[in-house]
Parts: structure tokens; C-alpha cells; sequence
């Protein structure tokens, strides 16, 4: 199915794009992590989606540490002129995809109980409640909820994203 977007992995010449949609998607002036020094990073995979436009504008971004067969989400942000189109969800099917790939067994992740948007993502992958850190964050000293999938190789997960991408492919073919 052709859609008018591309997800490809980060590369250096993607960064101050991809940064500036860090900062207008997130609400907090918490940096994430450093881009350029994420490249050099063997842990880290990082991937920016794109509009098919000449020349192609960076409008998200999403990264991963995989640490000992677990997937960490570090970041998903997409540029806020272009959410609640299905784009968030590519780029979450794109991370989980890829880190299933390279042998991750399960992923993790930290969201602040606020962000409401993101944990009703999260949710619709199956990530599920499995703890707190308190005071994690520290521009509000907000509490971090800690959440987890299923084991990623499982039938039960690879089906649930199997639908996943039929949904989103089909929604993005949309525009
Ligand atoms: C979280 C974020 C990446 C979602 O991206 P998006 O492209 O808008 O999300 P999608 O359109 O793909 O939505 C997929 C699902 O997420 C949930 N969702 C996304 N935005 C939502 C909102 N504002 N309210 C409720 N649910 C929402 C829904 O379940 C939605 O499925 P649906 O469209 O079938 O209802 C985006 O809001 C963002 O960049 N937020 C700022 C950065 C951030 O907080 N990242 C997460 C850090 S932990």
C-alpha cells in the first residue's frame, strides 16, 4: 500500500530537523537525549520519519536503546501540526518491528501519568502498567509509570501488531 511518508534510520544530517521536532512536540523544556552523541551510541537506534515532499521535511522521530534483550524507548514525538493521523503509531510499529529483529525479547518504557496521548499509544501496543519511579521527572518531580508488552515473540504480540500495521498502513494510504 503506497502512503506519502518514509521512516529511515537517523543520520546526521537529519539532526537539527529532527531536534526541532523534539522541541515542539514536547511540552517540557527536559532535553532528550543528545542526538549526535545517540549516533555514536552502539545501544541506540534511532529513526525519523518523513514527508515525501521535495525537499523531504522531518516531521517525527523515535529511538531505542536495546540493553541485554530489553527494547527501551527513549523518545516518539511527532511534529504537533501533523498528530492524530497515525503517524505515531507507524513509528511505534517501526521501533518494536525493528528491535524484534535484533533479538529484543520484550520493551520497556518510562511516560509521565499525565501524558495521556502517549499512554493511550502505548496501550494500543498492549504496554501495560508494571511500576513507578518516583520523582523521575525532574522539571515537575512528576512520578515516571513504567510499562511493559507482552514478550514480543510471542504469537498472541506478533498478531496484535500484525493488525497494528494493516490499521495504520491503511490510514496513512488515506491522505
Ligand atoms: C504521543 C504521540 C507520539 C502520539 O502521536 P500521534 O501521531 O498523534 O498518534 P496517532 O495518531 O498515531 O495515534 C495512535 C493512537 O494513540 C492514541 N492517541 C494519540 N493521541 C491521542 C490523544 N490526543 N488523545 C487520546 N488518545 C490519543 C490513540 O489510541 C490513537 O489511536 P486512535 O487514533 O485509533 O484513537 C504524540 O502525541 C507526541 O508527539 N506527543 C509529544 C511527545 C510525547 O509525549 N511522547 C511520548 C513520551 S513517553
Amino acid at each position: 500500500m503506497a502512503i506519502p511518508f518514509q521512516i529511515d534510520p537517523l543520520t546526521p544530517a537529519d539532526i537539527p530537523a529532527a531536534e526541532a521536532v523534539e522541541r515542539r512536540a514536547y511540552s517540557t523544556v527536559v532535553a532528550q537525549k543528545e542526538l549526535a552523541s545517540e549516533l555514536k551510541n552502539w545501544l541506540a537506534h534511532y529513526f525519523v520519519l518523513k514527508t515525501m515532499a521535495q525537499p523531504a521535511e522531518v516531521i517525527g522521530l523515535a529511538g531505542y536503546w536495546l540493553i541485554a534483550g530489553d527494547m527501551h524507548v527513549i523518545t516518539i514525538a511527532i511534529d504537533p501540526g501533523w498528530k492524530r493521523a497515525g503517524l505515531g503509531q507507524w513509528l511505534l510499529f517501526t521501533l518494536l518491528a525493528d528491535a524484534h529483529s535484533r533479538g529484543a525479547d520484550v520493551a520497556t518504557l518510562e511516560v509521565r501519568p499525565s501524558n495521556q496521548p502517549a499512554i493511550a499509544l502505548y496501550q494500543k501496543f498492549g504496554f501495560e502498567p508494571v511500576g513507578r519511579r518516583p520523582r523521575y521527572y525532574p522539571d515537575t518531580g512528576e512520578d515516571a509509570l513504567i510499562l511493559t508488552t507482552p514478550p514480543l515473540a510471542s504469537p498472541e504480540y506478533q498478531a496484535r501488531l500484525a493488525g497494528l500495521k494493516t490499521e495504520t498502513l491503511a490510514r496513512l494510504a488515506q491522505f
